[in-house]
């Protein structure tokens, strides 16, 4: 079994990260997609609510599993019996930042990380950009998938 685990906050999931996992699942068996809890960061969504939303997005997708993990990365791949973290890159600004985090995570456990390149098509798309279009009433459909993008306006509108 060829397992990869893409882990990240994803408050929202972009069609950037989907691509990702689309293209994950054709080269894993099984794509673990992990949504890091983080006591000291409340984000805009919910967890669950960010789970519920890649779920949704994932639902063609039969090898991807949604789920919470809290404390290190190095520790969820241990439980999981997952050799390979995989990360899109969309910038250089991306490699500085992901090479230490890989190289951290293979110091500590010997876990591999893998980088794929983003589609230049979608190598603008940030969740937080995201989140900035939308608080301003901006177009975020092509960005994130429309189901994101109607809870999005109804977030920023109950908030
Ligand atoms: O989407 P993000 O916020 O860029 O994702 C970052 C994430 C969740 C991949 C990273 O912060 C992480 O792995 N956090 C878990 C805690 C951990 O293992 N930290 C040490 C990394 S060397």
């Amino acid at each position: 079994m060829r397992r990869v685990v893409c882990p990240g906050s994803f408050d929202p999931v972009t069609n950037g990260h989907l691509d990702v996992f689309t293209r994950a699942a054709r080269l894993f068996d099984e794509v673990r997609v992990a949504v890091l809890v983080n006591p000291d960061k409340r984000g805009l969504f919910p967890i669950e609510e960010r789970i519920e939303l890649i779920r949704m997005a994932v639902e063609g997708l039969d090898n991807v599993v949604v789920e919470a993990f809290g404390g290190l990365l190095v520790d969820y791949c241990r439980q999981h019996e997952v050799p390979v973290v995989l990360k899109g890159l969309r910038v250089a600004a991306d490699f500085d930042y992901e090479q230490q985090m890989a190289g951290m995570n293979r110091h500590l456990t010997g876990v591999e990380t893998l980088f794929l390149p983003t589609d230049p098509a979608l190598s603008h798309i940030s969740s937080s950009l995201v989140k900035v279009i939308a608080s301003h009433g901006g177009d975020v459909s092509g960005l994130v998938p429309a189901h994101v993008g109607a809870r999005l306006r109804q977030r920023l509108r109950d908030s």
